[in-house]
């Protein structure tokens, strides 16, 4: 209580207050950045700039269900970040404002097979944006079979020309495997079981291989066409980013050079225009922190925040890739750490060594080689072929993070606190 006193009347010192100097600058309307929606990654822009050719691709093939006819299915792939979700987004979104008036009903439904945890799930979320209700539908307890039988009986007896945009759909190919059931097969040639009203599936992904995993008689029928988005140049990124900073910062918070090495970061290696976006807010807000969230001139956003803000994004990257590994992939990792550029052998006896302290029974050195060779995969450790003379080649591994990387990600492990 009379600390909480001390606390309440100490308003001399209020200026030099850090938390109150934060809210002053907010207060003033100083803050850097003015709108930070903007930046978020869900943010769609008024302006989608250097891709009118694929908007006319998508939407031209998705145009006869304006006049009454079945469009084709799509599939929409390219690299993470080249607008992929955006543009597909904004099509639908504008044949759907102009179906308002339409004779027929149309809907055009959007969902991301990464959001859903089985096909059920993702059958039921587009079943709903076509107005099915609970009772119709309910989340839990009909079989998949069931759930879409009953979304063509919807479909069918309203005469609905659908669209089921299923984003990110190497997601949904991953469940497909798993369960053994062929529900694109099914989605895809929907069609031939409908008297009345049509069903179209645009596929949406950044992952080619996942064609692999499917039976080739899908593939044939999502693709009957398909667009492919190129990835963005350093020049594109840039003229991306001038739009989302003229929106989103204040006038003159962002300096030129800054800019500029934001679009080359993201541009050079990866042409990825979220990654850019990123980068920028990160930027932002480290200038923020920096300036104590006041917005004169000397704390606008400059190439040091960005590098900054690279590196961060970088060891954030690295700190959920070590996170998600499980209890011997992780002691494997400290066993390298330990025992920097070592062989397969010495790597394997450090190994022990910890399993003995953390209470785990160790694998064996088959399955720990093999392990390595998946982290290696990562990018977490890197190995290298070293000759050891007569006695062959073996192969030298080393971690490629920091170690304070490692023993940041590994704190919350209760097994393996006494060990960092
Ligand atoms: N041409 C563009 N104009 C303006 N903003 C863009 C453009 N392209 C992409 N963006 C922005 O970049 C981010 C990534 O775009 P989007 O989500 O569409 O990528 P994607 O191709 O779907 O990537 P992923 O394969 O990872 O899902 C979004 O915030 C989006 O608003
Ligand atoms: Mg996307």
């Amino acid at each position: 209580m009379l600390e909480w006193k001390w606390w309440c009347v100490s308003g001399t010192n209020m200026a030099s207050d850090p938390v109150d100097s934060l809210l002053d600058a907010v207060a003033g309307g100083k803050s850097i950045i003015v709108d930070r929606t903007v930046l978020h990654s869900a943010h769609m822009p008024d302006l989608v700039l250097h891709r009118d050719e694929e908007q006319k691709a998508v939407a031209q093939v998705l145009i006869p269900i304006l006049k009454g006819s079945r469009p084709s299915n799509l599939l929409v792939y390219g690299k993470p970040g080249t607008g992929k979700t955006l543009v597909v987004r904004k099509v639908i979104s504008q044949i759907q404002t102009r179906a308002a008036d339409s004779k027929f009903p149309i809907h055009l439904v959007y969902s991301n097979a990464k959001d859903e945890t089985t096909l059920g799930g993702l059958l039921v979320s587009l079943g709903k944006q076509l107005g099915m209700d609970q009772r119709r539908l309910p989340v839990t307890g009909l079989a998949i079979g069931e759930v879409f039988k009953r979304i063509l009986e919807e479909v069918d007896g309203r005469g609905l020309n659908v669209v089921f945009v299923i984003d990110e759909i190497d997601h949904l190919a991953q469940l497909v495997g798993r369960t053994g059931k062929d529900i694109l097969y099914q989605l895809t040639s929907a069609n031939t079981r409908l008297d009345r009203g049509t069903l179209t599936i645009v596929g949406i992904s950044n992952n080619l291989s996942f064609k692999e995993n499917l039976d080739p008689r899908v593939i044939s029928r999502l693709a009957d066409e398909e667009a492919v988005f190129t990835t963005y140049t350093t020049e594109q990124i840039k003229k991306i980013l001038e739009e989302r900073v003229a929106a989103a910062f204040a006038p003159g918070a962002v300096e030129e050079p800054a800019l500029n090495l934001c679009a080359a970061l993201s541009g050079s290696e990866h042409g990825d225009a979220r990654r850019a976006i990123d980068l920028l807010r990160i930027a932002g807000e480290i200038a923020e922190r920096a300036g104590g969230g006041g917005g004169t001139d000397g704390q606008a956003v400059a190439v040091g925040h960005v590098r900054e803000a690279s590196k961060k994004m970088e060891e954030d990257k690295e700190m959920t890739v070590l996170q998600s590994y499980p209890l011997h992939e992780k002691l494997l990792i400290l066993a390298i750490m330990r025992s920097e550029a070592s062989s397969t052998g010495e790597v394997y006896s450090h190994y022990k060594s910890l399993c003995r302290d953390a209470a785990a029974g160790p694998l064996t050195q088959r399955r720990v080689t093999q392990m390595l060779s998946e982290i290696e995969m990562s990018g977490i450790v890197s190995g290298r072929v070293a000759s050891r003379g007569v006695h062959g080649r073996t192969k030298k591994y080393r971690l490629t993070v920091s170690p304070q990387t490692v023993k940041k990600a590994f704190a919350e492990d209760l097994t393996l606190q006494g060990l960092l």
